[in-house]
């Protein structure tokens, strides 16, 4: 675990352009001072559930709207504002923190939550406590976030709501100005994207889609740590990118929703192209919110060897974020396994929730 009240440098790692950057590798979080509490899960009466965001009615789309928003009128240094959730993401994955287990471990050594088993626990918790506050924000405790149903070929578009640079003369607080323009105006993804241009029909394009999520799901998720990423522990140096032990989820479909956004014309391909940029575009939770119910899926799949890791190593390892009554605490792996306790959970499409189960590639 890291110890973010005291130990955070700036980020560094894997943001190549560092003079040029666009956004600030000023990445630690407001913690001076603050005592870091256990976890407690939530006693919330009613599930939050987690909405396609291709088909949000109005009003799901309004108050998610408002409540990014509200976020953005936050100061900077606000644990809450929009600024520093996007800086979580660059502590925790370009070097921010060390692994140091309140006040042993390994103090050198950076810790790095991709490329590894830990991928798919900490996103779950950083969206976790992102839908809370984000419903804090907006006085609504039954607030839940949309999720980019990529999987879907309806879904498959970059969701409207995030297109539009101005709404009604004001501007959409779920536009952000960092993204390939080119890509946006076709609006496809393409799941598979290495960073050349496919240019082929949408009908083929989506077919292509179902079968690169039915890889990442069935071909190469085929036992725990295929699909969650390799052993990282304590002592290791952090994995990297193109790693063959990386999970097939991220190595696969969520890179290349990442790269496909990014803009090529910033000097790290910001802002969804890099780990430290990537939290300040409104679609990276969005996306995030899929790529946490293929967790999900894969599980529901109830197919062998679709088993969540059961190592101590895995159970333990534990992360720091502000909650929504800006509380710092300290969360693990092992709470993380059931959304039920979390209680949130996604609507799904009665009628197909696979829709790629035969496109098999
Ligand atoms: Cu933390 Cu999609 O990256």
């Amino acid at each position: 675990a890291p110890d973010i009240t005291s130990i955070c440098k700036d980020a560094g790692a894997g943001v190549n352009d560092k003079e040029n950057a666009v956004r600030t590798l000023k990445c630690c979080p407001p913690s001076i001072g603050k005592k870091i509490k256990d976890f407690v899960f939530p006693t919330d009466k009613k599930v939050r559930m987690r909405w396609p965001a291709h088909a949000g009615t109005k009003e799901q789309v309004d108050k998610y709207r408002a409540a990014i928003q509200a976020m953005r009128d936050l100061p900077d240094d606000h644990p809450h504002s929009f600024v520093s959730q996007a800086k979580i993401h660059c502590a925790y994955c370009n070097g921010g923190y060390t692994q140091v287990d309140s006040g042993t471990g390994f103090p050198d050594i950076d810790i790095q939550i991709h490329n590894s088993w830990l991928f798919f626990p900490f996103h779950r918790w950083y969206l976790y406590f992102y839908e809370r506050i984000l419903g804090k924000l907006i006085k609504d405790p039954d607030f839940a976030l949309p999720f980019w149903k990529w999987d879907e070929p309806a879904g498959m578009p970059i969701p409207e709501m995030f297109v539009p640079e101005k709404i009604d003369g004001k501007p959409n607080a779920l536009y952000d100005v960092y993204r390939n323009a080119d890509h946006i105006k076709d609006r496809i993804v393409d799941l598979d994207y290495d960073g050349t241009e496919k240019n082929i029909p949408d009908k083929q394009q989506i077919l292509c889609n179902l079968s690169t999520v039915y890889r990442d799901l069935v071909r190469n998720g085929g036992d725990t740590l295929s699909f969650f990423g390799g052993v990282y522990v304590a002592g290791d140096d952090p994995v990297k990118n193109g790693d063959p032990s990386v999970g097939s989820v991220e190595a696969g479909s969520h890179t290349a929703v990442h790269r496909w956004v990014g803009d090529p014309n910033q000097p790290n391909n910001e802002d969804m192209g890099n780990f430290y940029s990537a939290g300040y575009d409104p679609a990276f939770y969005i996306h995030h919110s899929n790529v946490d119910r293929m967790w999900k899926l894969w599980k529901e799949l109830s197919l062998p060897g679709h088993v969540d890791p059961t190592e101590t190593d895995w159970l333990d390892a534990s992360y720091v974020f502000y909650d929504e009554n800006e509380d710092l605490v300290r969360v693990y792996n092992r709470d993380s396994v059931s959304l039920d306790k979390l209680k949130y959970n996604y609507i799904e499409n009665s009628k197909e929730v696979f829709p790629w189960r035969n496109s098999r590639p």
